[in-house]
C-alpha cells in the first residue's frame, strides 16, 4: 500500500477530527500518501479529494465535527455511485481506504470492498455506540458528557418548581445513550427501546414511588416504543393531572461540542490501529477496543447493533435501586 484515502460519514460525532489526525499522522509516520475525501461517500463519488499530510492535521484534535465534511449519501447506495467511487479511488492511485462513521458507513464499505476487492477498514463514529465489536464509539462518551450537563442544568428548574421533567435524548434504536446518561443523572426511569417499560410500567413506577419527592426526571431514549418524549408527556398529563410536566428534546446539541479526552484517545489509539492495519493486509473490518484491547471485526458483524451487556436487567435495577 502506497496511498490511503481517509472520510468521514453519516452522523458527525465528537473525536471525528482526532480520527482523521491519526490516521493521517500514521500515515505520514508510515511513508504513505495520504488524501482527504470530503463529504463522506458523496465525495468519493464526485472526486472531491484533498491531499493531507502530517501537517494539515494540526489544532484538530479539539474540535468537533469533522473537518473532512461527511453526508449520508443516497448515490452510494447505488452499483452506478459506487462504480464511479471506484473508478476516481483508481484514478487517484489510492489504494485503501479508512472509512469513520457508524452502521449505515459499514453497509456501504462492506458492499463496495467486497464488489471491487478494495481494501477498507473502519473506525467506529457515533454517538449512538451501536457497534459490535467495540466497548464504546468515539463520540459517545462526549455524547453522554454533554446530556448530563444539560440534565443537571434541567434538574435545577425540576428541583425549584417541583416539577417532573421528561428528556428526550438521541441515539437512534439504540437506548445506550439514555441508560448511561440517565444513570449519571440520577433519573427517577429511564425509557429505552431494549426494555420496553411501557406507558403502563411507567405509571406503576411513578405511583410506587416516594410521595414526598415532586421533582422528577424521566430520560427516554429517541427510539423507544412509546414514540418520543411528547408523547410520554401527553400520557403522563392524563394520569397525573396534578404532576407540573415539562418536555426537553436535546437534539443535536449531543453531536456537537469539543471532545472528551476518552473520545480523542480512543479515536487516537484506533486510528493508528486502522493504518496498522491496512498495511498487515486486513480488510473489511472494524477497529475497535474491547476490554483496553484493539481488535478486528468484520463489518458483517459489527453493524449487527448487538447490545452490548449493558442492555440488561441488572442495569435497570440500578436504576430501581438508586432512583428512590
Ligand atoms: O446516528 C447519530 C444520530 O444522531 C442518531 O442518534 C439520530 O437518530 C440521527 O443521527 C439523527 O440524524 P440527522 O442528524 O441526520 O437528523
Amino acid at each position: 500500500i502506497k496511498k490511503i484515502g481517509v472520510l468521514t460519514s453519516g452522523g458527525d460525532a465528537p473525536g471525528m477530527n482526532a480520527a482523521i489526525r491519526a490516521v493521517v499522522r500514521a500515515g505520514s509516520y508510515y511513508d504513505l500518501e495520504v488524501t482527504g475525501i470530503l463529504r463522506g461517500y458523496e465525495g468519493l463519488i464526485h472526486g472531491d479529494f484533498v491531499p493531507m499530510n502530517y501537517k494539515s492535521v494540526g489544532n484538530i484534535i479539539q474540535r468537533g465535527g469533522t473537518i473532512l465534511k461527511t453526508a449520508r449519501s443516497k448515490e452510494f447506495r447505488t452499483v452506478e455511485g459506487r462504480k464511479k467511487a471506484h473508478e476516481n479511488l483508481i484514478k487517484n492511485g489510492i489504494d485503501a481506504l479508512v472509512v469513520i462513521g457508524g452502521d449505515g458507513t459499514f453497509t456501504g464499505a462492506n458492499l463496495f470492498s467486497s464488489e471491487f476487492d478494495f481494501p477498507v477498514i473502519g473506525l467506529p463514529g457515533t454517538i449512538d455506540n451501536d457497534l459490535a465489536g467495540t466497548d464504546f464509539t468515539i463520540g459517545y462518551d462526549s455524547a453522554i458528557n454533554t446530556v448530563v450537563d444539560a440534565v443537571d442544568k434541567i434538574r435545577d428548574t425540576a428541583e425549584s418548581h417541583d416539577r417532573l421533567f421528561i428528556v428526550e435524548v438521541m441515539g437512534r434504536d439504540s437506548g445506550l445513550i439514555a441508560l448511561r446518561s440517565g444513570i449519571g443523572v440520577g433519573a427517577e426511569s429511564i425509557l429505552i427501546p431494549e426494555a420496553k417499560v411501557g406507558v403502563a410500567g411507567l405509571v406503576s413506577r411513578l405511583e410506587n414511588g416516594r410521595k414526598d419527592k415532586a421533582s422528577k426526571i424521566i430520560i427516554v431514549a429517541e427510539g423507544d416504543e412509546i414514540g418520543g418524549a411528547f408523547n410520554v408527556g401527553e400520557e403522563l398529563k392524563e394520569k397525573f393531572p396534578t404532576y407540573d410536566i415539562r418536555v426537553s428534546v436535546l437534539g443535536h446539541i449531543q453531536r456537537g461540542g469539543k471532545p472528551s479526552c476518552m473520545d480523542r484517545v480512543l479515536a487516537s489509539r484506533l486510528g493508528v490501529a486502522a493504518v496498522e492495519g491496512l498495511i498487515g493486509g486486513r480488510t473489511r473490518v472494524m477497529a475497535g477496543q474491547v476490554n483496553r484491547e484493539i481488535v478486528f471485526t468484520p463489518f458483517s458483524h459489527a453493524i449487527k447493533h448487538i447490545d452490548a451487556e449493558e442492555i440488561t436487567p441488572t442495569w435497570l435495577k440500578l436504576v430501581d435501586i438508586l432512583s428512590m
